[in-house]
């Protein structure tokens, strides 16, 4: 990874754009870019949000869209076109307590709407604009290692794991890998890179809100930080699928090989414990 002292005598600060980048992982990934001297922008639909980024990270450029409106995604879009990127994260989710309240339409419009069709929508905006950077630039072959443009995607490790009882979430973010996939495998010819995050439980305010307050009962729940330091080192070490933490991979691989009615019938009677 860049260091600031490097880019400063290449005079080249690299910009990451993080769509979902105003709290949670997304701002802690933002805020980790901003120490290694990349430009930073970040997009939420949050005006509060947005405002206290505004008045404590003033270098941080900021972009008010609600990911739920494709028009005002697109008009986002429209305004970003003109500004090269090297990097693009999608943080953008939604989640709720699916299992325990009853799915309701309104939750089900949101959770839909910005974990799968507005990340398409920004993946393929993001897809096209980097090639067509590339392009321009005439260097794309020639980046190795972390100066390769690239695009990543934060889906989650309930994605990983296929059974038909699965939750609108669940079901959203095994789209999200597959999409990340397809991407990867296309975007390989330009030399962009694309990597897709399947984590366990981060312990972010939106997790702890859901769970009044107090996320430390979830298994295997990690920090912030650390949820950061793994997905770094995803994009450097380019992992197609990163899906962490450890226990937790084993874990699902594990159910993942049982046949389908019984992990159907454990996770129906884990999941609805709290019911
Ligand atoms: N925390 C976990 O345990 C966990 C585990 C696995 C995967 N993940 C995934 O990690 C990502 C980040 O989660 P987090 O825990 O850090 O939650 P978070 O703090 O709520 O972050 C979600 C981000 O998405 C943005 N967002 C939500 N709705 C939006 C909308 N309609 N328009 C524009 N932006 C919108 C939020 O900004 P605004 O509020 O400003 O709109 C925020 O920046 C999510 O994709 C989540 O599914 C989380």
């Amino acid at each position: 990874m860049k260091t600031l002292v490097e880019d400063t005598t290449k005079n080249y600060a690299p910009h990451i754009i993080i769509v979902g980048g105003t709290s949670g992982l997304g701002l802690a990934l933002a805020l980790h870019h901003q120490t290694l001297g990349w430009q930073v922008s970040v997009v939420g639909s949050s005006a509060a949000k947005i405002a206290d980024i505004n008045s404590q990270h003033p270098a941080i450029v900021t972009y008010v869209c609600d990911l739920t409106e494709p028009n005002q995604t697109q008009t986002l879009l429209d305004n970003l076109s003109g500004i090269p990127f090297q990097r693009l994260i999608y943080s953008a989710g939604s989640y709720t307590n699916e299992r325990i309240h009853h799915l309701n339409q309104a939750d089900s419009d949101q959770m839909l709407a910005i974990n799968l069709q507005a990340f398409e929508q920004v993946f393929r905006w993001a897809s096209d604009q980097l090639k067509q950077q590339l392009k321009q630039s005439h260097q794309a072959l020639d980046l190795t290692g972390s100066d390769r443009t690239s695009l990543i995607c934060i889906a989650s490790i309930a994605g990983t794991m296929d059974y038909p009882y699965a939750s609108l979430y669940a079901k959203s973010k095994r789209a999200m890998i597959a999409t990340a996939s397809a991407y990867r495998a296309a975007l390989a010819p330009y030399n962009i890179q694309v990597n897709c995050i399947a984590s366990g439980y981060i312990n972010t305010q939106a997790l702890r809100d859901l769970n009044d307050g107090d996320a430390s009962h979830k298994p295997f729940i990690m920090s912030t930080q650390a949820a950061v330091v793994r997905i770094m080192q995803t994009i450097n070490d380019d992992v197609e699928l990163a899906i962490f933490p450890r226990s937790m991979r084993y874990i699902t691989s594990a159910l993942n090989h049982l046949p389908k009615p019984v992990l159907n019938w454990i996770l129906r009677s884990k999941l609805d414990k709290a019911r």
